[in-house]
């Protein structure tokens, strides 16, 4: 893989300045975080080649983290029973909107590229990790949000607001289906707050993930992932501050591997 060439020689690089500099120690391997997917119940051990996906998540075949079980589940069952239809006494979700939170479940069933990501999590059934701030480009988000703007919803904090009822997700007490619009305002706010902050909206020039992308020509957030995990791996262990040099060559290099 070549983008992955420049950045192992811009990381010796790296080591060498800072075994002059004697600041610390390189101590985290950036290939730890870019392989691997979430643990939770339907995600494989790491990530790998599938012969075939269903609709939405076939982007992502060709290095996955879902088998194609769960894809087609995905798409014709509620995963979780989480029921995208809550307000389904108002309105039932459309299909543009509902497309585009397909495609957002397929990532997160799918992408071998959240390693600089992942967090614990302790108070969950169905996973012992998340991640946690993934960049999103803006434009992608904006086509979510906008996709979805006129469909209603009774809470802004899908993770956490809503009352489970016999395996189902159902609005709170008192809670009004109201349209995305009136519930989130702007596509920034809908993007980080309907996960819990599972995605941190970044503007495109900034290394970002796709929600949609075509397979035959690789996967965009391959490089996203391996920019982040070099920087987090430039940083050290102690979450200490990047040189801002390493930080510029980084950002070049990330531009040089598109
Ligand atoms: C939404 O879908 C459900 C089940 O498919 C149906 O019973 C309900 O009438 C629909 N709601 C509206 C407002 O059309
Ligand atoms: C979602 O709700 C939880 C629990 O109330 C809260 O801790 C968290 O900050 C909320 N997240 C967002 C993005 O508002
Ligand atoms: C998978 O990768 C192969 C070769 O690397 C490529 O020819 C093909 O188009 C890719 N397909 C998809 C759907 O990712």
């Amino acid at each position: 893989m070549e983008s992955k060439m420049r950045y192992m020689l811009l990381f010796v690089f790296i080591a060498i300045l800072r075994f002059e500099d004697a600041t610390g120690q390189l101590s985290l391997d950036p290939s730890d975080l870019l392989d691997v997917c979430i643990d939770s119940v339907n995600h494989k051990t790491k990530p790998g080649p599938e012969g075939d996906l269903y609709k939405q998540c076939s982007p992502w075949k060709n290095r996955s983290c879902c088998v194609h079980e769960t894809t087609r589940n995905a798409h014709l069952t509620n995963l979780y029973g989480f029921e995208y239809d809550h307000c389904g006494a108002v309105k039932n979700m459309s299909k543009d909107c509902r497309r585009h939170f397909l495609q957002d479940l397929c990532f997160y069933e799918c992408s071998p590229n959240i390693g600089p990501w992942v967090v614990k999590v302790s108070d969950m059934k169905i996973r012992k990790e998340r991640y946690f701030q993934v960049p999103l480009c803006l434009s992608d988000c904006k086509a979510w949000f906008y996709a979805c703007s006129g469909d209603y919803t009774c809470t802004d904090n899908w993770t956490r607001n809503f009352i489970w009822k016999d395996g189902q997700n159902t609005c709170p007490e008192g809670a009004k289906c109201r349209t995305f619009l009136e519930v989130f305002e702007t596509a920034e706010n809908f993007c980080r707050k309907v996960w819990d902050e599972s995605w941190e909206p970044v503007p495109d020039e900034e290394p970002c993930m796709r929600l949609w992308f075509d397979g035959e020509k690789g996967n965009p957030n391959e490089r996203v992932a391996q920019y982040h995990a070099y920087k987090i791996a430039a940083m050290g262990s102690g979450g200490d501050t990047i040189h801002p040099t390493i930080s510029l060559l980084l950002l070049l290099t990330f531009l040089l591997t598109s």
